[in-house]
């Protein structure tokens, strides 16, 4: 049994968040640009082998042979798949010699994550440039995943088998815009770097910033919808976390602040002491919560050691 789920009250941090563009609802003060925008839609679409998967994946009662043999038509991609499926994230280190028994061990929806970030993470290359890593932004990803993991067994919550793409995912926009908009992004770095807010100077310069991007772009993709809101309110606690979408959005949301610590203790080698008033909001301690986030902090350790 998980402990008992925090309550959640309203947003806490940073900026309106605005709904992307064209969607039901979307605030007057979204200011993205048609010419920007149409910059944005070069984000490539998402090969045939993810759809393909990810159809498979969604039918519960789909054997493993099926999957496998999906996933066999990219070589490239399932050797990768094997490579992450023995990582000590899933608890098989070096056990899994075959993409037939990964998929039966690891199961649908993990083999459907796994085929998500690395397809995800196959339509960006542009390498580092300036104040930016994307190897770094990865990292980043990889963490804030494996910490709402952490979090989502520690809150006994249904999530915790597919929450780790979530949170890998869950700054998507930043990387879309480093990569189709380098101009605008090299401004952003420069304003930030003058003390400004990262999110308030993506509205500065885009009129939006990397959750409205982020969910932009997961649109276009086709991803699921509880991607596109989970990416589009991580900087925002929900009221609640009665629905499993909201499940999904609070563990990110916690999961992303979790990784911030860990990698703030990364440069300084001690734990930021947490305010009492975090604490108590979710049902935490300093200890525990340093217990949860060392735990995903050595789980992620590995994938993070494929970014270099
Ligand atoms: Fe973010
Ligand atoms: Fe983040």
């Amino acid at each position: 049994m998980g402990e008992s789920p925090p309550s959640t009250g309203p947003a806490s941090s940073g900026l309106a968040n605005p709904a992307p563009a064209g969607a039901p609802g979307a605030p007057a003060q979204l200011r993205i640009s048609p010419e920007l925008l149409a910059k944005l839609e070069r984000v490539a679409p998402l090969p045939s082998v993810y759809h393909e998967l990810r159809a498979l994946t969604a039918v519960r009662t789909t054997d493993s042979r099926s999957i496998s043999g999906a996933l066999e038509k990219d070589p490239v991609l399932a050797g990768r798949v094997l490579k992450l499926a023995n990582s000590a994230i899933f608890g098989f280190r070096g056990k899994i010699t075959g993409l037939h028994l990964a998929v039966s061990l690891l199961g649908n929806n993990n083999v459907h994550n796994l085929t998500s970030v690395l397809v995800v993470m196959a339509q960006f290359r542009r390498p580092a440039s300036g104040d930016f890593n994307p190897a770094e932004f990865w990292k980043h990803g990889v963490l804030c995943g494996c910490c709402a993991t952490v979090l989502a067994e520690h809150y006994g919550y249904s999530t915790r088998d597919d929450i780790f793409t979530f949170g890998l995912l869950h700054d998507l926009g930043k990387i879309a815009v480093y990569e189709n908009l380098p101009d605008e992004f090299a401004r952003i770095i420069k304003l930030n770097q003058s003390g400004i807010l990262w999110r308030k100077a993506e509205h500065e310069v885009l009129g939006i910033d990397h959750t409205g991007i982020g969910a932009l772009v997961a649109q276009s993709w086709k991803l699921p919808d509880d991607f596109v809101q989970v990416i589009r309110s991580h900087h925002l606690l929900p009221e609640g976390t009665a629905s499993l979408t909201d499940q999904r959005k609070f563990l990110v949301f916690l999961g992303n602040v979790v990784a911030h610590m860990a990698e703030g203790r990364k440069r300084d080698k001690k734990w930021p002491s947490m305010k009492a008033e975090f604490l108590q909001r979710f049902r935490l301690d300093q200890e525990g919560l340093v217990r949860l986030a060392t735990k995903a902090f050595e789980d992620s350790r590995e994938v993070r050691a494929e970014f270099r």
